[in-house]
């Protein structure tokens, strides 16, 4: 009975102590990228979509490291404000022998659940900043109960795809003008689960929430792929890309059972990356000198990865693009 109760404890203790260890080594493996040269992205401006949380929030405090101009477009003002202090406080903290080598954080409202949102929010960018280096459309929401944006689309595909179709749309003269410039859109391997299904993209004949998110990321890889080849030779790079898993607020519509949360924290905590090894490969393309030029490409862990076919279907990118302008109202 001791003998049992001794190979027990000694088992979980080997167990934990083996996650401890996955945990460690696994941290420094992803942080190859974390260590721009503090001034890397000076005099640069880049607006991140949902940038108060998670992956999009790790990359603002990084870019804010490199010395960028980070506008946050946040849905909540508030927790927007928040998380700009936080990060501003961090920076000062870190702030090593030239604190004014780091940029400045500004935040403004974008609800991409609203074309409305969306165009105000270009309207006064559009006014108030002379140039757009970087865009990175990081926002996103996961496997939510069936919901309707403002416009009556899905939630997700509306959010994921069509809220940063439209904003990649109104702030693509911008960006431009400010070439060489860059466009990030923040994807997920889980597209390979996921299909345009152009007969019911509201999803009112049926709604499956994991086929709704897939399709959504396969569309974020589709729209990257289509706006890069309607961008050669503008000097303007778009580029797609999986963070693999993070934990992050992203999981905030599942729902684990009290007793399983225990584990799930345990989980999570020794097997998924932290929000700022999710965003290496998001900071990647955003500022390396090692991706100037290079465009429709799909990158996991700062390197390019290979995509299935259902993703460089090329008649399903356009078809994507045309019925998306269709649904976003910029027909010409
Ligand atoms: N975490 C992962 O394991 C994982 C894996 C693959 C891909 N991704 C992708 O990574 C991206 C970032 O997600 P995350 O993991 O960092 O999750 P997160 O912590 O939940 O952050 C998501 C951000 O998107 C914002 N957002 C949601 N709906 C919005 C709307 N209607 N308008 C404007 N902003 C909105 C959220 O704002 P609020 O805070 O106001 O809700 C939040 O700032 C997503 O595109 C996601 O699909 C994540
Ligand atoms: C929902 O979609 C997922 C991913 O496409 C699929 O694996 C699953 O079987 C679907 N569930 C139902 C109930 O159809
Ligand atoms: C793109 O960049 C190259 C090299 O800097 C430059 O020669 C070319 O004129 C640029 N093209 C446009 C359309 O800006």
């Amino acid at each position: 009975m001791a003998v049992a109760t001794a190979a027990a404890l000694l088992a979980a203790l080997g167990g934990a102590l083996w996650l401890v260890s996955r945990r460690f080594v696994g941290s420094r493996a992803q942080r190859l990228h974390g260590h721009g040269d503090p001034g890397l992205m000076h005099g640069k401006t880049v607006l991140i979509t949902g940038a108060n949380s998670g992956l999009g929030r790790a990359t603002a405090a990084e870019l804010l490291r490199l010395g960028a101009r980070v506008i946050m477009g946040c849905r909540d003002r508030a927790r927007a404000e928040e998380a700009a202090g936080q990060l501003r406080r961090e920076l000062a903290q870190a702030a090593g022998p030239a604190p004014d080598a780091a940029g400045e954080l500004i935040v403004k409202e974008l609800d991409l659940a609203s074309l409305r949102s969306v165009r105000a929010f270009c309207q006064e960018l559009l006014q108030e900043e002379p140039r757009l280096d970087v865009l990175i459309n990081n926002a996103g929401i996961f496997q939510c109960p069936y919901m309707k944006t403002e416009d009556g689309f899905e939630m997700q595909f509306g959010v994921n795809h069509l809220g940063h179709f439209l904003l990649t749309h109104l702030l693509l003269g911008l960006l431009k003008s400010s070439a060489p410039s860059r466009i990030v859109v923040v994807s997920s391997k889980l597209y390979k689960y996921g299909d345009i299904n152009f007969e019911d993209l509201n999803s009112e004949q049926s709604y499956n929430k994991s086929f709704c998110y897939s399709r959504s990321k396969l569309a974020n890889i589709l729209f990257t792929r289509e706006l890069a080849r309607r961008l050669e030779g503008t000097n303007v790079t778009v580029n797609v890309l999986h963070p693999g898993i993070v934990r992050t607020n992203l999981g905030r519509h599942i729902h684990i059972p009290l007793l399983a949360r225990p584990l799930f924290s345990l989980v999570s905590w020794a097997f998924f990356k932290s929000p700022l090894e999710g965003a290496q490969t998001s900071i990647y393309l955003a500022s390396s000198p090692e991706v100037e030029g290079v465009s429709g490409r799909y990158f996991g862990d700062c390197k390019e990865e290979e995509l299935l076919p259902k993703a460089m279907d090329e008649s399903v990118a356009r078809k994507l693009w045309d019925i998306s302008e269709v649904m976003v109202g910029i027909l010409k």
